[in-house]
């Protein structure tokens, strides 16, 4: 297990589809995945451009990139590495499964880990292809940005765009699944291409996305020319802020497919981040039931640091390998 690396020290807006990070097109090697922004990282250098990365690079190389805030950063990259992540060698890859000097190396897009269901621009596993960018699936930004962005993907066209991915999910996928963490981590992305997609985004979110602009990162994996990243961080009273607006505006609830058009939702799910941090241990405790030795050591110590990076003294921690 590694310490988390230091904060960037300079959030200001600055560019960074520069010299130093050229955009060189995936090549047959490299990993790539589910997540737009880790793509793109990867295909500019601001992560090894091969898509085997260790948290702290993820960590660093968000806020360089993207301005994303170094709390929440911490937060969102432990969430995916917990369940997604090799503890002993500290490697996560950015796509598929893979191998590296011999060890696994697991991937983001493991489905029901992290990755799930209702992506914007990714198949649901049931359907097809869950890491792939998928044009049919982009074209409802078209769709939504007509309707009610005058041609852009304003905060209402982000918004139409996320319930129309939901609603074909519902309408499509028999075992369609949408409770936190997915549903949380959903509506939140639909935030992030929002906050760190548009050229010198405003700190309060102002500048809407333009469809080459979306199509570059969510197709591509390649920043704009001239891009420069947001101003400000993206941090969590922000991404809580904007998460619960979505949440509000779409009006979804947590639950699940019970069959194809048979939506129903779970009452009991509190669509908290408590409860998101809450749900990624217990998976972790499931897919390591009994570690032992150096393995135990790094999952409880990562479990440690996944806790810290929630920063809410209010959620309960959970130990399921004893304190
Ligand atoms: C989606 C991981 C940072 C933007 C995803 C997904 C994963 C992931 C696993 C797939 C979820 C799914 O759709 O099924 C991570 C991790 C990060 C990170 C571990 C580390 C901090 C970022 C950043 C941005 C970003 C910095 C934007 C600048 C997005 C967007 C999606 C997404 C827009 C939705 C893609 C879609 O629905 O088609 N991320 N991500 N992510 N991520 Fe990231
Ligand atoms: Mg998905």
């Amino acid at each position: 297990a590694q310490p988390l690396p230091p904060p960037i020290s300079d959030t200001s807006s600055i560019l960074v589809n520069d010299a130093d990070h050229p955009f060189i097109p995936d090549q047959p090697s490299d990993l790539r995945g589910p997540c737009p922004g880790l793509n793109t990282l990867a295909a500019h250098g601001y992560l090894p451009r091969q898509g085997v990365v260790t948290p702290g690079q993820i960590i660093t190389a968000v806020q360089e990139g993207f301005n994303m805030g170094y709390h929440f950063a911490s937060f969102l990259c432990y969430s995916a590495f917990i369940t997604d992540g090799n503890h002993l060698t500290n490697l996560m890859s950015i796509g598929a499964n893979t191998t590296t000097k011999g060890q696994p190396t697991t991937g983001i897009d493991t489905h029901g880990h992290f990755e799930g269901d209702a992506s914007l621009t990714r198949d649901d596993a049931y359907l097809g292809n869950n890491f792939m960018f998928n044009q049919t699936l982009f074209n409802a930004f078209n769709e939504s940005a007509a309707q009610v962005g005058n041609g852009m993907i304003t905060f209402e066209a982000a918004a139409l765009d996320r319930a129309i991915r939901i609603n074909d999910s519902i309408a499509r996928n028999p075992e369609f699944s949408f409770e936190t963490p997915r549903f949380l981590g959903a509506i939140a992305e639909t935030g992030f291409f929002f906050a760190m997609f548009v050229n010198n985004q405003t700190v309060d979110n102002e500048k809407p996305l333009s469809l080459n602009d979306a199509e570059s990162f969510f197709g591509n994996h390649e920043f704009p020319q001239g891009f420069y990243r947001r101003q400000g961080p993206y941090e969590f009273p922000m991404v809580k802020n904007v998460t619960y607006t979505f949440v509000d505006m779409i009006g979804v609830k947590p639950g699940n497919n019970n069959g194809v058009n048979n939506y129903v939702v779970n009452p009991e799910d509190p669509m908290t981040f408590c409860y998101f941090y809450q749900k990624q241990v217990n998976l972790t405790a499931s897919l390591y039931p009994n570690p032992t030795g150096a393995l135990k050591q790094a999952i409880k110590a990562n479990l440690q640091t996944y806790y810290e990076t929630l920063g809410d003294p209010t959620c309960e921690q959970y130990f399921p390998y004893g304190q």
